[in-house]
This record gives C-alpha cells, sequence and structure tokens, in this order.
C-alpha cells in the first residue's frame, strides 16, 4: 500500500504539472490517504495530456506501489496500471460519498455475455451505448505477429488443404466440461466489484496473434499470474504455457472450430455451434469473449445459446476471426446476442459481415431481428453503420425508375420488413443519418446525393446468400437440472 497518509491538500503548492518522478516523501507525507476510489489526474500517454482519472485497485510490486486506474468519460479498455510518477497528486481528491464515475458502468445493469433467464431488463431504447460519452478513438489493444508466433504457430497447426463443403464438417463434442467452481459464472460480481474492473489476463496468444486483453475475464485464478496465456486457436482450450499448448496441440486434432461449417465463400466460413452440444467450446468462446467486452456479465450456461464462429482458411487451417452468438429462442426479436471481432482482424470489414449474416438468418427464419441491449461504444457505431448502409441501398434500389419522377411509397415498415431490421432500429437509423422530416401530415425522407454515394456498395465482405446452407430448426430444449418432469 502507498506510504501516503495524511490529508493536507492545500499544502502542495509546488507539485509540478509534469509527471513528477520520483516522490519526494516531505510531499507524499502531505497528501490525502491514496485509496481505491480517489480520483486524481494522470498523463495519458495517447492523449499527451492530464486526464481526471480515479483509483480502482492499488498493488505492491517489488517494494512499488502501482496504481490501476480509470480514466474517466474513456472506455475502461484504457484502463491500466501506473505508478505515482505520472499523477499530478496536486489535484488528488479522496473518494467522493457520491456514485464514482467508474461505477456508472453498474455492473447491476450490465447484460450477460450468454444470458440465461434475462434477471435485468435492457434499456428501451435502441440507440443506447453502454458508455455514453466514452470515444472509441484510442483502442489500446496491441497486437503483433511476432517471428517467434510464426514459428509457434507451425509448430502447432496441421497441414491443411481445403476439404469439400459437399460433405460439411462433422460436428465434433468435445469433452471436458469446465468446472463449475465459481456457480453459474456470474459470481464474479457478487461484491467484489474492483476486481472484475481489472484486467487480469496480461498477453494471450492465439494463432498467429499476441493480443492483448481489453477487459476482466474470469479465467480461472491460477491462469492471473501467466506472463501469456496460450489458447488453442481450434478449441479455444486455454494454457498456462506454451508447453501445454504443445502437449494439447498432440491431442487435439481439430483444425477448424467444432460444429457445421454452415457458409463458405472464397476463404470465409461460418461455422454453427449449439451451446447445449459444445459446452466446452462455448465456455470457452465466452471467457475469450469477455476479454473484449465490459457490459457483458459472463455466465456459465451456454444452452440456450447457437455460437457462429467466423473463420478465415488457409494452409493450416480455420482460424477464428470472431463470433456472434445468438438466443435460440427470443420473446424480445433478439437475432444477435453477443458480437466479436478479435483485435487483430478489427476494421475491416468482418464485424458488418457478421451483422449482415445474423440479419440474413433472420430473414431466412421469416423474422424481423434487433441485437440485444445494450450496445458497446464500438458495437454501436458498427450497427448503426450497417443500419444505414443496408436502409439507403434499399432505398436506391427503389429510387424511380427511368422517364418516372415520383418515388415509390415506402413505409418504415416496408424497410423493416425488406432489411428484416426491427422497426425501431430503422427510425433510429433515419434520425441519425439526420434525413427524416415532419411535412406536412406525413414523414418524408430527404437524401443528398452526397449521402447516397457515401454509402454505395464498395464491401469486400457481403454475404453470398447461395454459399449459405442452413435452414431454421425447430428450437431444441436446454437442459436443465431444474426441469418440471
Ligand atoms: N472507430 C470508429 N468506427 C468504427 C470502429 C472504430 N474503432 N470500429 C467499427 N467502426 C464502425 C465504422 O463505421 C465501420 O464502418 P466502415 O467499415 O465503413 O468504416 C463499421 O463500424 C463496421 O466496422 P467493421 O470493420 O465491420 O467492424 P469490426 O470488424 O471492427 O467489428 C465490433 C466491430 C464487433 C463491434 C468490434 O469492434 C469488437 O469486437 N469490439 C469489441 C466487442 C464489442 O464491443 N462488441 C459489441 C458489443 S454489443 C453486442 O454484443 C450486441
Ligand atoms: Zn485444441
Amino acid at each position: 500500500m502507498p506510504m501516503v497518509t495524511e490529508s493536507a491538500q492545500t499544502k502542495l503548492t509546488e507539485t509540478p504539472l509534469e509527471p513528477i518522478g520520483p516522490l519526494d516523501t516531505k510531499v507524499v507525507q502531505c497528501l490525502p490517504k491514496m485509496t481505491e476510489g480517489c480520483h486524481v489526474p494522470v498523463f495519458m500517454d495517447i492523449q499527451q495530456t492530464f486526464v481526471p482519472a480515479e483509483i480502482v485497485s492499488i498493488r505492491e510490486n517489488n517494494g512499488v506501489s502501482e496504481f490501476y486506474i480509470h480514466y474517466v468519460n474513456f472506455n475502461r479498455r484504457l484502463d491500466e496500471w501506473v505508478t505515482v510518477d505520472k499523477m499530478n497528486l496536486k489535484e488528488l481528491a479522496p473518494p467522493s460519498t457520491t456514485t464514482s464515475s467508474s461505477s456508472t458502468n453498474n455492473i447491476s445493469q450490465e447484460m450477460p455475455i450468454t444470458p440465461q433467464p434475462r434477471t435485468v431488463p435492457p434499456p428501451t431504447t435502441t440507440t443506447t451505448a453502454s458508455t455514453s460519452s466514452e470515444t472509441p478513438s484510442g483502442n489500446t489493444t496491441t497486437f503483433f505477429l511476432s517471428d517467434d508466433a510464426d514459428a509457434l504457430n507451425s509448430d502447432l497447426s496441421r497441414a491443411a488443404t481445403l476439404p469439400s463443403m459437399t460433405n460439411p464438417l462433422p460436428a465434433t463434442s468435445t469433452t471436458t466440461v469446465p468446472t463449475k467452481t465459481r456457480g453459474n459464472g456470474n459470481n464474479h460480481h457478487s461484491g467484489v466489484h474492483s476486481v472484475t474492473k481489472v484486467k487480469n489476463i496480461n498477453l494471450i496468444h492465439l494463432g498467429r496473434y499476441f493480443i492483448k486483453p481489453w477487459y476482466f475475464s474470469p479465467y480461472p485464478e491460477e491462469f492471473t499470474t501467466c506472463p501469456v496465456v496460450y489458447i488453442c486457436e481450434f478449441c479455444l482450450k486455454y494454457c498456462k504455457d506454451v508447453d501445454a499448448l504443445k502437449r494439447h496441440r498432440t491431442k487435439c486434432t481439430l483444425i477448424h472450430p467444432p460444429g457445421n461449417e454452415i457458409y463458405r465463400h472464397g476463404s470465409t466460413s461460418f461455422f454453427e455451434i449449439d451451446g447445449r452440444k459444445n459446452k466446452s467450446y462455448a465456455h470457452n468462446m465466452c471467457l475469450l469473449a469477455k476479454l473484449f467486452l465490459d457490459h457483458k456479465t459472463l455466465y456459465y450456461d451456454t444452452d440456450p445459446f447457437m455460437f457462429y464462429i467466423l473463420t478465415e482458411f488457409d494452409a493450416q487451417g480455420f482460424h477464428i476471426v470472431g463470433y456472434f452468438s445468438k438466443d435460440k429462442e427470443s420473446s424480445e426479436d433478439y437475432n444477435l446476442s453477443c458480437i466479436l471481432t478479435l483485435p487483430p482482424y478489427q476494421k475491416k470489414g468482418y464485424g458488418h459481415f457478421m451483422i449482415e449474416f445474423s440479419y440474413t438468418l433472420s430473414r431466412l427464419e421469416g423474422k424481423i431481428g434487433t441485437p440485444e441491449k445494450p450496445l458497446s461504444d464500438l458495437g454501436l457505431l458498427s450497427y448503426r453503420r450497417y443500419w444505414s448502409e443496408a436502409i439507403l441501398q434499399t432505398l436506391l434500389k427503389h429510387k424511380p425508375k427511368d422517364g418516372e419522377t415520383d418515388y415509390p411509397s415506402l413505409s418504415i415498415n416496408d424497410l423493416s420488413e425488406i432489411t428484416a431490421i426491427k422497426k425501431e432500429d430503422v427510425l433510429a437509423a433515419l434520425q441519425n443519418l439526420n434525413i427524416i422530416r415532419y411535412q406536412q401530415g406525413s414523414y418524408v425522407l430527404s437524401i443528398t446525393k452526397d449521402l447516397f454515394d457515401s454509402y454505395q456498395d464498395k464491401r469486400r465482405l457481403r454475404v453470398e446468400t447461395k454459399s449459405l446452407f442452413w435452414t431454421p430448426k425447430i428450437p431444441t430444449k436446454p437442459s436443465n437440472q431444474f426441469q418440471t418432469k
């Protein structure tokens, strides 16, 4: 714990505004006690300035105090451990009695990552991001493809040739079921808030990449001290070191996610996994996803969900790029529960592609869909972009034919049915684009050519329905030990 004991901020007239370096003991003794919940400006590297921050946790590392801080109004993926020399201690303030900034991310309001019985009602508006004032910029993910990673990867992978899709890959049942030592998986939220606010995994190795996690994920305690957690990219089993992973790969014969390949176009595939039949994979997927999802709570009950794993094929196999999960049954029209593009693949159009895929499945089911709320900041940006594109491209197809001047009339309901996007989301997107006006008793859309042009279909990745081999299933009943006979 820090040596700071006394509260006497006013005496600190000489504290410089730059990172202050080793602390003068006299100064230290004048400071308020530095505890969790204290507020202090911290020098933020990506902003190159001091930013208001809250101390979330404190630890000793080789006799040096380290502070886990949350930059107020920034996404929690930017939270980090800093030493006192990065702080402007002149403005150190004790914990406020009102709700602290980071607890505005109220854990009790978070939605489960694979929600089982919904105990928390989702917000009613369709445009609510869970982290309202946060900026998506300054994404802290660092991933790097090192020579080591490449060598390791080729060591661990088996040579693969693209198997024929006419014979879909067999469903593989993994046998190990994760222990339930932490109950139903959301125990980590019961009263231990600061623990779940602190990133607990340093680095993961997955396939060709080392990836720095963004958030806490409830991996077993013993993995939190590993410099790197090695994850099998095909079954997602996690190992404490590279030797353990190598041993695992001698037994694990997968070169693709378990489950059925339901889509293939070029090197891009989707595998469908039933959370009831492949519990181990589904649990591992949730643990991995939680490293990059802040606003979701992790439950161990994956039975009510299907998982759609997006992969890219090469000579080593089908490499996971991202996934989305989907309720087998949803009374709220949810067609997507959680979505993740792994950081090395982000901002390349995969998120948009998965969202389009989720609406394609809805269309095949004859349903209108919406993502589960709340959305993350990046989730909201991606959905807004998708909705806007889908709607404007639909409108483009409905432009007057040559020689005609009148636009065919199209209602919000029509747009919703054509795109499979829920009416509320259609409206939210139109409002966000600022193209909807109330005029003489009815709603009209006024769209400039520039706007149309900026939403032209230029995407590399689009869902090719002819490459999709999927029929809607009648939902399977989740296994439930408390089921009544
Ligand atoms: N900054 C600004 N805009 C962005 C960013 C960003 N970092 N990321 C995505 N967008 C917007 C852009 O408008 C982009 O459109 P463009 O391609 O025309 O530029 C659009 O979103 C789609 O971008 P993609 O490249 O298709 O999306 P990506 O593959 O990066 O995946 C996702 C988006 C899934 C949200 C990813 O950022 C992610 O996994 N984040 C962490 C997990 C998360 O927050 N998931 C959503 C939770 S909500 C829920 O699960 C229902
Ligand atoms: Zn494996």
